[in-house]
């Protein structure tokens, strides 16, 4: 059956890859964009933040409160089975998406953030011992830093950082510095969040294999954007979040290969992960259930599940060469920016562009934008270490997705310069 957003002959507004998907129809279904931002119209550039939520996954959400509300896997009656299937079809739907083995490498958590907590604590605090080495980037998420340095203070080990270049790719020229027979884990960003760099954690993966050591991916940037294959990547932790590609907010997933799962400690105690429990002792679960203590984040599953129908509506390689194309336009305009500096300038880069200009500083800039509409971020993007790195203590950042438009990126444009010229004066 045709897709609604497989309008070929509908108006086209950009380049070649509009013409396999109607953008009008795309932001019909986003009723946050249709909306006015100090009395002009929204233009919603924070997408790395969070992105908004299409009618699609709103409604699933709202039918899933009315109808069959009821918590899972325990009650035998009508709407408790459908809740449970419902949830569960969720997993799958998960699974499928980033081309896991099965449903039962899907672990639902909190977002990105509770993922990798979940790794460091189930797994590192009982397999780091002093001296071990944890490898990162420095372009790390601080909640890919954060974790690590706890478990790192709590068993001894040493957290050790990748280091990175001027263009804000990552410097693998001599890697065998840091992958060593004492790394016991490397995890490291997909797509950076304030750069755009996507690594080759392919390769990145290989590396840690000969040394020995296990992966984990923080894919909370990668997967709204663009094809993953958790399999093809070789990972044995994957980690993302739902509200990052048109999914609500409190659910993410931890994706990890089953027997290192079976290995695990559970990471929180209570009801839902055990499979039997006395006054002395109890047994867990199987996985991905040993995982999932208390009653879970149910319908926040099931709009995630929504959320990915409708990227897969849309088609996910879709989505990416039309933000590819976004992008590229977006960066040839901004550079043209009197006094603009870019931060990272992979080849290989996403939808986000972290900037400055001359004699503005980001808070300002943000504050000015605002009055034209336009919803950017700026600070240090939970990325602390990049900005210590390019020497400065904060960035405004623009971040784009599937309902961007290049007429938003004009005016975007438009804004920022109109904003340098007034406070340069
Ligand atoms: C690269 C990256 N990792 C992790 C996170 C944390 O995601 P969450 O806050 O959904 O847990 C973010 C959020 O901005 C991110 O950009």
């Amino acid at each position: 059956m045709e897709s609604r957003y497989d309008v070929r002959s509908s108006k086209t507004t950009i380049g070649d890859i509009m013409n396999t998907f109607n953008i009008d129809n795309i932001r019909q279904d986003f009723p946050a964009l249709n909306q006015l931002n100090r009395n002009r119209p929204l233009v919603y550039l924070d997408n790395a933040a969070t992105t908004q939520k299409p009618n699609q996954v709103i409604d699933v959400i709202s039918t899933f409160y009315r109808t069959s509300n009821a918590n899972v896997h325990r009650g035998i009656y009508e709407i408790s089975e459908r809740a449970t299937e419902a949830f569960e079809s969720a997993r799958q739907k998960a699974a499928d998406f980033i081309h896991a083995e099965d449903s039962s490498s899907i672990i639902f958590t909190r977002g990105t953030t509770e993922a990798i907590n979940l790794v460091a604590y189930a797994w590192g605090l009982h397999n780091l011992s002093p001296g071990d080495e944890i490898l990162v980037t420095e372009m790390e998420h601080h909640s890919n830093i954060i974790p690590w340095q706890l478990i790192a203070r709590k068993t001894g080990s040493i957290l050790r950082y990748i280091p990175i270049n001027e263009d804000g790719t990552l410097n693998l020229e001599n890697s065998d510095i840091f992958f060593t027979s004492k790394t016991k884990i490397v995890a490291v960003i997909h797509q950076s969040n304030v750069l755009g760099t996507i690594n080759p954690v392919k390769e990145i993966i290989q590396q840690a294999k000969q040394v020995g050591a296990i992966s984990l991916v923080d894919g909370a940037q990668s997967t709204p954007h663009f094809k993953v294959d958790v399999q093809e990547i070789g990972c044995d932790f994957f980690a993302f979040s739902g509200h990052k590609m048109v999914g609500p907010t409190g659910v993410g997933v931890l994706y990890g290969k089953r027997e290192l799962l079976e290995s695990m400690e559970p990471f929180q105690g209570g009801g839902e992960m055990i499979k039997s429990v006395t006054f002395e002792e109890s047994t867990w679960n199987d996985v991905p259930w040993k995982f999932e203590a208390g009653t879970p984040n149910i319908a926040q599953a099931i709009g995630l599940g929504a959320a990915i129908d409708y990227l897969n509506d849309i088609g996910i390689d879709q989505i990416h060469t039309y933000e590819q194309e976004l992008t590229e336009y977006a960066l040839d305009i901004l550079e043209k920016i009197p006094g603009i500096q870019i931060y990272g300038q992979a080849p290989n880069r996403g939808a986000v562009i972290s900037f400055n200009v001359d004699g503005v500083h980001p808070h300002d800039m943000v504050q000015f934008l605002d009055q034209d509409g336009i919803a950017v971020r700026g600070g240090h993007h939970c990325a602390q270490p990049i900005m210590k790195k390019f020497n400065v203590s904060a960035t405004t950042r623009a971040s784009f997705y599937l309902y961007n438009t290049r007429d938003e990126i004009d005016h975007l444009v438009e804004s920022i310069n109109k904003t340098a010229s007034f406070l340069r004066r």
